[in-house]
């Protein structure tokens, strides 16, 4: 559904760069198919140089001729961004419009562009730069399935993409957009034990991101229950389970599910 689509990438700071390189990798968009905007002239240069996408400031100018426009602003610059191309008429020719700004409902985004417009909001991650993302879409009120299908179809370039209801976005977003953050966080702790025990830095980096790859792809391919996949590594009086009793102790369990619940808060505040 992509192949030959024109897609404007309205800011292209850590997301829209991520977006426009995932695109351009998957060989489903090609270069001239691609804008870009920016606010400032020294980040449109660095796309352009970088992925050979053209980018400007001339936000109006890159959605005329787009079929599809992913807003890649932060939440505070959305309603400013797309009142601009509402005035400019720049989304008259109806294109389907995607944001992925955290804590920015489909409602409020309607409420400030032409009615009619189709818009889907999305949720990825930053791994989104490797091919590993994970996205979440939501339709709006004038969207459809296939619009849904096709924000799908984008994301899928970069990792997985699912598509739930948007009253479950911020959740998302404080569980797989704010995610990597802890992750890296648990990352460091776990190699800080490693280095307390001897190991290198570096070794101990490499041993705990790769455990942590292994495991989530043993979550993801076998389809298990992370508690059943636990019990396989806990032999009865050996040293794992001695070292979830210790992690207990600490009740890093609601630490983590209350950061996840946390962040979901805050995520529905940044719109406002
Ligand atoms: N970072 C994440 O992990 C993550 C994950 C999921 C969703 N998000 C969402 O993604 C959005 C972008 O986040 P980000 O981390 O990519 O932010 P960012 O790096 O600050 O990028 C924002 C970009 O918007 C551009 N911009 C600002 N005002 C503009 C305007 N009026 N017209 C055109 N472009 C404009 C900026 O241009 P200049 O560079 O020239 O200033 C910048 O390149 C946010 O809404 C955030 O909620 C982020």
């Amino acid at each position: 559904m992509l192949k030959g689509k024109k897609i404007a990438i309205i800011g292209s700071g850590t997301m829209g760069r991520a977006l426009a390189g995932g695109l351009l990798r998957s060989g489903k968009v090609a270069a001239r198919d691609l804008r870009g905007t920016a606010r400032t002239k020294a980040t449109a240069e660095r796309l352009t140089a970088d992925l050979g996408v053209a980018c400007s400031a001339d936000n109006a100018e890159a959605c005329r001729a787009a079929g599809i426009v992913v807003l890649c602003v932060k939440p505070k610059d959305v309603q400013k961004v797309v009142e601009g191309l509402g005035a400019k008429g720049a989304l008259a020719h109806v294109p389907l419009l995607i944001s992925i700004a955290a804590g920015v409902s489909t409602a409020f985004i309607e409420g400030h562009v032409p009615p009619l417009t189709p818009v889907v909001r999305a949720m990825p991650n930053t791994p989104c730069f490797i091919g590993k993302g994970m996205t979440v879409v939501s339709k709006g009120t004038n969207a459809t399935d296939e619009h849904t299908a096709l924000a799908r179809e984008i994301f899928s370039t970069m990792g997985r993409a699912i598509e739930l209801e948007e009253k479950h976005m911020d959740t998302v977003t404080g569980l797989s957009a704010s995610g990597p953050a802890f992750i890296y966080l648990i990352i460091e702790a776990l190699a800080d034990g490693g280095v307390m025990r001897g190991l290198p830095r570096s070794v101990a980096n490499e041993l705990a991101a790769q455990m942590t790859l292994g495991a989530a792809e043993m979550v993801l391919t076998t389809g298990r229950h992370p508690a059943s996949l636990k019990d396989d590594v806990t032999t009865p009086a050996g040293c794992t389970i001695a070292g979830i009793l210790a992690l207990e102790d600490g009740r890093i369990r609601s630490v983590l599910a209350r950061g996840v619940e946390t962040a979901a808060r805050v995520a529905g505040e940044l719109g406002k």
